[in-house]
């Protein structure tokens, strides 16, 4: 059994004639120990689909139409405020984008940490495994930093102090949500290695999520490319990377700033990812896509297995 199982999943906001599609039949899995990546421009559903894994999209103003999320088997849409507050922390942590956001201004960091520490291992919530935490995430002089204010951080030291937080409770799934698009650019790296380094030690499975296909190749073992609520390409990351299918994986793949250049908002896929309730007919990347052909505008493509262990949501992937 998966560890997460994300089956035909939708989620919409508001109701009635005025719901809008966020996520539309979503399916993604993840093993234990393994990392997936997410991957899509801002605004596809990334982030909600993430969210809902802990059900930390409010509900309402979205509501689940459609599909499963099964974590360790069992379906966090059909849980209970107990259940739920159990897999928080304890089967599932987050970290976000702006750790600064996520820290509590007026709580010395180390105190944060041993509140999560408080919720899901008690018997350990003390500064020395506060320190040990620290030291894990490379924090030097743990025992000094861990009376700091998060002010007295730099944004890549608080992005260390929210990924102890979030494995101080020995989750099985880590969610980093665009965690390195705040930091600067020599940061990113350390970051992303650390998770790297943190997930082979604890044994975790790690869902990246990010919006640059460029920083996958050293982590992930699995990609899944979201586009306007669905997912549009699958494939092992190494195949993904040497090979894209998709047209829209081909531009997001153009769109990665080259070595040593700056990397900003990538800007270079011409057009802009439709908002909700504005999705095109058809295929929904068509007026984007290079590739486009006349029967794109009507016809709504399904992802279809094209390779063993690819999908594809295009039925013209394999035109050049
Ligand atoms: N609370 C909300 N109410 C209405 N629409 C929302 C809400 N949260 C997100 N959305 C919309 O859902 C879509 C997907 O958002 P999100 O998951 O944040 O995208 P991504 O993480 O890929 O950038 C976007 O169109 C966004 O505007
Ligand atoms: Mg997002």
């Amino acid at each position: 059994m998966p560890l997460l199982e994300i089956k035909s999943l939708q989620l919409e906001f508001g109701t009635g004639d005025k719901a809008l599609r966020a996520v539309d039949g979503v399916n993604l899995t993840v093993e234990a120990g393994e990392t997936l990546c997410l991957v899509g421009e801002s605004g596809c559903g990334k982030s909600v689909t993430a969210l809902s894994i802990a059900r930390l999209v409010p509900t309402p103003p979205a509501h689940y139409p459609a599909g499963e999320i099964l974590l360790n088997g069992r379906d966090v849409l059909k849980m209970d405020k107990r259940e739920l507050r159990s897999i928080r922390g304890g089967v599932v942590s987050y970290i976000f984008q702006e750790p600064g956001a996520s820290l509590n201004p007026v709580f010395r960091v180390g105190s944060q940490i041993k509140e999560a520490l408080k919720l899901h291992r008690p018997e350990v919530a003390t500064d020395a495994e506060v320190a040990r935490l620290l030291k894990l995430v490379g924090i030097a002089a743990a025992e000094s930093r861990m009376r700091d204010y998060p002010h007295q951080m730099s944004g890549g030291m608080q992005q260390r102090i929210m990924i102890a937080m979030a494995i101080a409770t020995h989750p099985k799934l880590l969610v980093a949500d665009e965690p390195t698009t705040a930091l600067d650019v020599t940061i990113q790296a350390q970051i992303l290695d650390l998770l790297l380094d943190l997930k082979q030690r604890l044994g975790m499975a790690l869902l990246l999520i990010t919006h640059n296909l460029g920083i996958v190749g050293n982590i992930a073992d699995r990609v899944a490319v979201m586009y306007a609520g669905q997912v549009v390409e699958t494939a092992n990351a190494k195949e993904l990377l040497r090979r894209p299918l998709h047209p829209y994986t081909k531009a997001l793949m153009n769109a990665v700033p080259k070595t040593g250049a700056r990397a900003e908002r990538l800007q270079a896929i011409p057009g802009m990812v439709p908002t909700l309730g504005n999705f095109p007919s058809g295929c929904r990347f068509h007026p984007r896509c290079p590739k486009v052909q006349a029967d794109c505008r009507e016809k709504i493509p399904s992802l279809v297995e094209v390779e063993a262990g690819r999908g594809a949501r295009c039925p013209y992937w394999q035109t050049p």
